[in-house]
């Protein structure tokens, strides 16, 4: 029995499928990396933009002839993209051959579908849930050993659809992200390990008594073991000094930072909810710089937000050649359903859009040359 997993989306998704691989171990079922030969083929879905969901309608579809040549074969639908429920809905209704769809918080009983689909189709979106501690992991990233430290995210940036698809922000508790990394390090086969959660530097708010997202950092370097340590994402507007000071003190913390700033212009990023203007954003920034000075510093920026002017797009030009960050992702404004931003005045036509994401990456490159010449 074989099993195929087609993952979309970001790091934290791809850890997702890390649990999903290990509960089908568990079950039997062994890799591979050719669809023609599995018996399950499971599709961990992405709802961040428009086109990732687009994907996967594709993708599914092509998999009707698959169904053709084997009965039996098991197709399984899952996360952020069905955890809504429409979208859930009319993938059931347009691909007959589809025999499992789930959210994202019944992903730890897929176990249960496998067995419950030799009745009947099965269709099932849960609405929140508890982080599942006894899953087993198929680790896939070689050296890398992800940790999952939290999940969900309570911050609603206006144009982002992670908060109704991954529920509130819920950590784990720091005595099993410690037992966690404790079995990968005595596993011998992990050099590097990343904290992953949508906000890490919120970390711990919601445990009792409070952990900080700092202290859990130091407290992970204090374990003995011969490794390195990231994280992502982290949000400005949390980003504290203590946490700089831990990177900058700390051998084991790669001196490395994806801080998304997404607009670099003050009424867009209060428009988009983000909680901190320009000139917090570029403190932070020239304090961590002061303090680790080999920084490597990278960023998310949204181009083409909601009435957003030409002007107000050249504040985000002039932050990033500011920042001179080591890298940035550009992403057009996708309206995602059920979002604030997806009803705001005025969207910007597509062609403004692409126009203004060719721009920024152009100064990005020009950028990056000029730092390789230097
Ligand atoms: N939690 C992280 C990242 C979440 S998603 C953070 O807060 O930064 C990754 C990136 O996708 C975001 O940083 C943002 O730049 C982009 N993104 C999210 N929603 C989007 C949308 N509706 N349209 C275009 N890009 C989007
Ligand atoms: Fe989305 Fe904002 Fe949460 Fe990041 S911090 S996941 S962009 S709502
Ligand atoms: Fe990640 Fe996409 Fe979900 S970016 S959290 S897989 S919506």
């Amino acid at each position: 029995m074989k099993y195929h997993i087609v993952t979309y989306g970001c790091q934290m998704n791809v850890h997702e499928s890390e649990k999903l691989a290990g509960i089908l171990e568990n079950l039997g079922y062994q890799p591979t990396d050719r669809r023609e030969d599995a018996d399950i083929i499971v599709f961990n879905t992405c709802a961040i933009r428009e086109g990732a969901e687009d994907r996967v309608f594709g993708n599914v579809g092509n998999l009707k002839r698959l169904k053709k040549k084997n009965k039996d074969l098991i197709i399984a639908v899952c996360g952020c993209m069905t955890q809504k429920e429409q979208t859930a809905q009319k993938l059931m209704a347009t691909f007959p051959f589809v025999d499992i769809v789930i959210g994202t918080f019944n992903m730890p009983k897929l176990g249960y579908y496998i067995e419950a689909v030799k009745k009947g189709r099965q269709l099932e979106i849960m609405q929140e849930g508890e982080i599942d501690e006894v899953l087993p992991y198929k680790r896939t990233s070689g050296d890398n050993a992800w940790v999952n430290i939290m999940q969900g995210c309570n911050n609603f940036c206006t144009y982002c659809i992670v908060p109704y698809v991954k529920g509130r922000e819920k950590s784990r508790k720091e005595e099993n992200i410690l037992k966690e990394i404790k079995d990968i390090i005595a596993e011998g086969k992990y050099k590097k390990i990343t904290l992953l959660g949508q906000n890490v530097n919120s970390y711990g708010k919601d445990l009792s008594p409070q952990v900080s997202f700092a202290s859990l950092l130091r407290d992970i370097c204090r374990l003995e073991g011969d490794f390195t340590l990231s994280f992502m994402t982290s949000h400005p507007k949390d980003l504290t000094d203590d946490v700089i000071d831990a990177i900058a003190e700390e051998d084991k913390i790669e001196k490395f930072i994806h801080l998304p700033a997404q607009s670099g212009n003050n009424r867009i990023l209060k428009l988009m909810n983000r909680k901190y203007t320009r000139e917090k954003y570029l403190e932070i920034i020239d304090k961590i710089r002061a303090k680790i000075p080999n920084a490597r510093i990278t960023s998310d920026f949204i181009v083409g937000f909601p009435s957003e002017t030409e002007d107000e797009f050249n504040d985000t030009l002039s932050l990033v050649e500011r920042v001179k960050y080591d890298s940035i992702f550009a992403f057009m404004f996708s309206p995602r359903e059920g979002t604030v931003a997806e009803h705001m005045e005025v969207q910007i036509p597509l062609e403004v859009k692409r126009k203004r994401v060719n721009k920024l990456l152009a100064l990005e490159k020009k950028l990056q040359k000029e730092k390789e010449d230097d």
